[in-house]
Order: C-alpha cells, then structure tokens, then sequence
C-alpha cells in the first residue's frame, strides 16, 4: 500500500518553515552590510522592488508547482508534464543546487555554532579590537579539525531532525526555533535602538544617500539587489515548492507568498536595525565597505563591538544564538527537500535517506572546508571553493531554476497558463492572483530573469 504523503499540522508551521527557509544567513549579514555600502535606502528600495518584481510571482510559481503535484521537485514535472515533455529533467538542477547550497551554508553555520559558543563560555572576550579579533577568527577557519568538527555537527543535528519526521521533527523544532528568534531579534533591535549614537547608525542605514549609490556604480547596485533577491528566498532549486506540496487547498497561494516574503523581509530590515546602532556607538560607523562585504565582519568587527559594551557577553551570545537559529532553518528546510528527493525516487525509508545523506553531505563540504586551509592555493575561475559554490548556486542555478519554473507555468509547453491560474487562485482565503498580470509573468517576468542572469555571470 502507498504511504499516505506527510502534511504539516497547521498553517502555522506551514508558515513559519517555508520563511525559516527564506531567513538565513542572507537575510541577516549580508543584506545590512550590502545596504549600508550601497547607498542605505535606496538599496533598500531597490531590493524591495525586485522583491515584489521577481520573488512573489516566482515563489508563487514554485508553490503551485508543488501543491498541484504533491511532490517534491524529484518528480513534480514529471506528474505536470505532458506525455513526451522533458520538464523533469529540471530535477537535476534543482538537486544540485540544494547540495551545494549546502556544501559551503553548512560550514558557515557551523561557525556561527562556535562563536555562539566562544561567547557563551566567554573565551572571545579577551580580543579586544577587530585586528584581534581578525586572529580569532583567522585561527578559528585554518583549524581543520574544528571547522570540519562543527560542519559534522550541524549536518548530523539537522539530518537528524529530519529523520524524525516532517511534523514530529521538522516543524516541532523549527516553529519554536523561528518564534524564539523573532523574540531575540526584537529584544536585540530595541537593545541596539537604545545605544548613544543609535540615530546616527539609523540615519546611515535609512536615509537615502544619493552619493554612496553613485559611487558603488548604479548597476552594481542594481545587480547587488537582485542577486540578494533570489538569494534572500531561496527561490529557482524546489526548495519551496516542496513545502506547497505538504499544504492543503484552502488558502490561495499569492497570499501564502506574500506572507513570506514579508517575513524574510523584516528580518533582513531589522538585522540592519542591530548592526547599524552598535556600528556607530561603538566603531566610528565603521562598518565594511562594498569591497569587504562577507561573513568575515560578524566575526571580526561585529564581535569587536560586543567585546567592548558593557553587556557584551550576553549580547554576543545571544546575537550568535540568533545566527545558529537563522542558519539552522535553512538548513533542515533544505535537508528537508533533499530527504524528499530521495523518499520520492527510492523505496528507502526516511531515516536511512537521513543517514546515507549524513556521510554524503559530509564529504560534499570538505572542498569549502579545506579551502579555508589546505587547499587554499586552489582556484578554479579565479574563485575558491566556496566562493565558487555560493557563486554557481546564487549567479546561475537560482536564476535559471527560476526562469524554468515560470516558463513551465506560463507556456503551452508546459504546464500552462491556465493550470497555473486555477492551482493559484484554490482556495478561500489570501489574495488572489489577478488575471491582468498574465502578459507581464509570461512575457516581461522572463525577459527581467535572462537579464539578471547574463548580468550576474558576466
Ligand atoms: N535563503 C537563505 C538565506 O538567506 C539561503 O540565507
């Protein structure tokens, strides 16, 4: 007998998985520092139109795709398509990106587990200034043993709530986890709202600077954003149309994204909210520039700062609590979509999927690993490993995997229109997607993707 396919418990968990896959570490570093280097606002402006240009309608697109087949993207073209049609083949890419998305996401993650720690245990707090801290960090990456140490941890505790089950593992630990960090993030947020020179940090960040997006050049700016826009959602690889194939019809689906992409949305904004304040009570203002924009500065000038307030420990260890719960959401949605792939395409049960994945993903990330170290003479493209993984995965497969899904959507080769229209549009509740908008998803949608992908590859 077929096994009944899992479902989430409530709309809820639903809600707050599919945005935990969408909020990460994108959201919560590189978003405020891209916007302070870029010109604050107007980057913000920009960012929130390619957001509502290209993010809703795609994100939209993969929630239908995975609701009307009930699949994940292993074989939800295959259920769609039409006899003869080799849409499915997408589940090749879409793969791939989950993995290595995951093959450099999950040794950043890890150190945020070891900074948590660091804090936790106060053994940071002697560094006092960000070159001191620099030698912390720069210590902490070239240990092998360590990183490849707190890789294996991340992997094995994601895997291993996603052994447990989509309702019992997944969505029992990630709703808590998401709520605890909306907590921290507001009790940071008012924390850093209340420093000396918070209005000045505020200032920077929010009010537009029409010579900051002049000097970083207007087309970077542009690119900057849409590249974040893609990256920020985790939009083009199946990893959220699988969580529309676990949800029932009652709610129209442009409702479901908007909720979202809201969501990701405030966290990316009041990350900047933290880091701005403290920035400039505690730096100069000094934050990184266009240049230097990297995970580097959370662990470098970010923990200067908590170094030398007054409250320091507890902000830091509370901050990177907030950075392990961020990375942590992505991670096991991710795994989640992995775990399906493998549970649609073979008759293995869900635990053994984990543990096979478990050795898998381990060696996936040793070349983003041991580039930090051993092999960092290594370039391919002029790029390390892991700069060479984000770069496939954000440049190229998130853009492309979304232009597929769109054109599946909207052409007659593929799903269609008017499928697409009635999968969105089931359903009493949320907003509903409206007709007129069909010339610009068809035809103007896909021409904005081809544009950012030629750009960003160039
Ligand atoms: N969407 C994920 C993030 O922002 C990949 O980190």
């Amino acid at each position: 007998m077929k096994k009944e396919r899992e479902s989430f418990s409530s709309r809820l968990g639903f809600i707050l998985i599919s945005a935990g896959c969408a909020i990460g570490l994108g959201n919560v570093y590189r978003f405020p520092i891209i916007t302070g280097a870029y010109g604050g606002a107007f980057f913000v402006l920009i960012y929130i139109l390619f957001l509502i240009l290209l993010g809703i309608p795609v994100m939209t697109a993969e929630l239908a795709v995975g609701r009307g087949s009930k699949r994940s993207i292993a074989s939800s073209f295959n259920v769609l398509e039409r006899p003869g049609q080799k849409w499915h083949l997408m589940k090749y890419l879409g793969i791939a990106g989950n993995y290595l998305l995951m093959m450099f996401y999950t040794t950043i993650s890890g150190w945020m587990v070891l900074y948590f720690w660091k804090y936790l245990t106060g053994s940071v707090l002697a560094a006092q200034t960000a070159e001191e801290m620099g030698a912390v960090f720069g210590g902490m990456v070239s240990n092998t043993g360590l990183v490849f140490g707190a890789t294996v941890f991340v992997i094995i505790v994601c895997f291993g709530i996603c052994a447990l089950g989509l309702e019992n593992g997944v969505e029992r630990i990630t709703r808590p986890m998401m709520m605890l960090l909306f907590v921290l993030m507001i009790g940071l947020a008012i924390y850093a709202c209340c420093l000396p020179n918070a209005a000045e940090g505020l200032r920077f960040y929010l009010v537009p600077s029409l010579n900051k997006f002049e000097s970083a050049g207007w087309w970077t700016v542009i690119s900057a954003a849409m590249g974040q826009a893609f990256f920020t959602l985790s939009i083009g690889i199946g990893s959220i149309a699988i969580f529309g194939s676990y949800i029932g019809k009652e709610r129209r689906l442009l409702g479901e994204s908007l909720t979202i992409v809201s969501l990701d949305t405030l966290v990316a904004l009041m990350s900047g909210l933290i880091i701005f304040p403290a920035c400039f009570t505690y730096n100069n203002g000094v934050t990184a520039d266009a240049g230097s924009v990297g995970a580097g500065f959370l662990f470098t000038t970010l923990s200067a700062i908590f170094n030398e307030m007054p409250a320091g420990r507890i902000v830091g260890t509370l901050f990177f609590l907030f950075m392990v719960f961020a990375s942590f959401s992505t991670v096991i949605a991710v795994f989640e979509n992995i775990i399906s792939f493998w549970l649609e395409l073979t008759n293995l049960k869900r635990a053994k999927v984990a543990l096979i994945n478990i050795v898998l993903m381990i060696v996936l990330s040793l070349p983003c690993i041991l580039s930090l170290n051993i092999l960092a003479d290594v370039q391919i493209f002029g790029k390390g490993f892991m700069d060479l993984e984000d770069f496939i995965v954000s440049n190229v497969l998130l853009p492309v995997g979304s232009l597929l899904y769109v054109l599946f959507c909207t052409t007659r080769r593929g799903w269609g229109w008017n499928n697409f229209f009635k999968e969105i549009n089931t359903g009493e509740k949320g907003a509903r997607f409206p007709a007129w908008l069909k010339p610009y998803v068809s035809y103007v949608l896909p021409v904005i993707i081809v544009i950012v992908l030629v750009m960003s590859v160039i």
